[in-house]
């Protein structure tokens, strides 16, 4: 929400603005049901935490938001589709273990703001699928895979939108905590939160003697231990998430496939560019592989958005925002919102 107003300045699309408007009205909705739970539940403390977290800013030098993916850039249209994709997915899940709460009054909010958080993911999913679409278009009428060509015909190349999924992917799967986690067992066995989709797991919902597999590092080489369950709450939630965000990149692929190219994007692995749990000490690469400091240097241009990626990404965002017309990066959705046209007037300027 608080870096919506550039989005706003550049839109692709008044069809695009119309959708950011309204990720914007219903994340600042979110924001209130939450403060309205700590004002009305938890006395004095909960006024204070309720005034801190709007004096926290994304990204301010003095009092960030605690959550590093809130505070990284949110600087183009691509960063927020992969944002509203990955990170909303988060949300979800997040939302999903708080929907399973005993507490009932924030079970019931969840629950609420889950039906919301739909609509930002397919905002994303649909989203990066029209840039590969536009992509694949320019690349089927030029006949080339070159990336500086297609960057001369002003589109994104498909290892730039790979490099965006792997910063974003990686970005996102850190929120969801340490993989080792005594929290995250109290949580769980106190009653304050759940799994997700806790009713449809057969097992004894205690968990105690259960045991869950996470991933270290030892003599330079990714492991899997086998930890007590409760401690690993954080890793199951992050597991079901990267099931879940796989998904959509199947669907990217799909449209890749339809134009008759071949290349293949992927999520990256789970260790890859951790900044969060046991992983965050190590240097691992988007296939797995621990490698020296020296060697990530090396090649960390190749798996993450560079300076240059993201200031070609920065000179494509313009303002369109005639109804019906699009930028020439993106192409127009398949279906318009609400049952209108793609070419209806969604937003009026006064
Ligand atoms: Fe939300
Ligand atoms: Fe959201």
């Amino acid at each position: 929400m608080e870096q919506q107003r550039h989005l706003g300045l550049t839109a692709p699309s008044m069809y695009d603005l119309r959708n950011l408007f309204q990720i914007n009205v219903e994340e600042g909705r979110h924001l209130w049901a939450m403060v309205y739970l700590l004002h009305k539940y938890f006395g004095r403390d909960g006024r204070e935490e309720a005034d801190a977290l709007l004096q926290r800013n994304s990204g301010n030098e003095d009092n960030p938001r605690i959550l590093q993916a809130f505070n990284e850039k949110t600087p183009d249209w691509l960063s927020f589709f992969m944002f509203t994709y990955f990170t909303d997915r988060d949300g979800k899940f997040q939302l999903c273990a708080l929907a399973e709460s005993a507490f009932d009054p924030l079970a019931r909010t969840t629950k609420f703001m889950l039906t919301e958080e739909a609509h930002h993911m397919f905002v994303g999913e649909s989203g990066v699928s029209r840039t590969i679409q536009r992509t694949v278009d320019v690349m089927n009428q030029l006949k080339t895979d070159d990336v500086a060509k297609l960057r001369a015909a002003g589109v994104i190349d498909l290892p730039t939108i790979q490099r965006y999924i792997n910063f974003h992917f990686s970005v996102t799967i850190d929120l969801f905590g340490a993989d080792e986690s005594s929290n995250a067992a109290t949580f769980y066995s106190s009653g304050l939160k759940g799994r997700y989709e806790e009713g449809k797991r057969s097992d004894d919902h205690v968990l105690k003697g259960n045991t869950y597999k996470i991933l270290a590092v030892e003599n330079g080489k990714l492991i899997e231990k086998e930890v007590p369950m409760l401690n690993a709450l954080n890793e199951v939630l992050r597991d079901d998430y990267i099931t879940d965000s796989k998904g959509g990149i199947d669907r990217w692929n799909r449209v890749i496939e339809k134009a008759g190219i071949s290349f293949k994007l992927t999520a990256p692995h789970k260790a890859f560019h951790r900044n969060i749990g046991s992983l965050s000490g190590s240097k691992i690469t988007p296939d797995g592989r621990v490698v020296t400091s020296e060697e990530w240097m090396s090649k960390v241009g190749e798996w993450l958005p560079t300076n240059e990626d993201r200031a070609y990404v920065a000179s494509l965002m313009g303002r369109v925002v005639e109804p019906g017309k699009f930028a020439n990066w993106i192409a127009p959705p398949v279906m318009g919102i609400n049952r209108q046209p793609v070419d209806f007037d969604y937003v009026r300027f006064s």
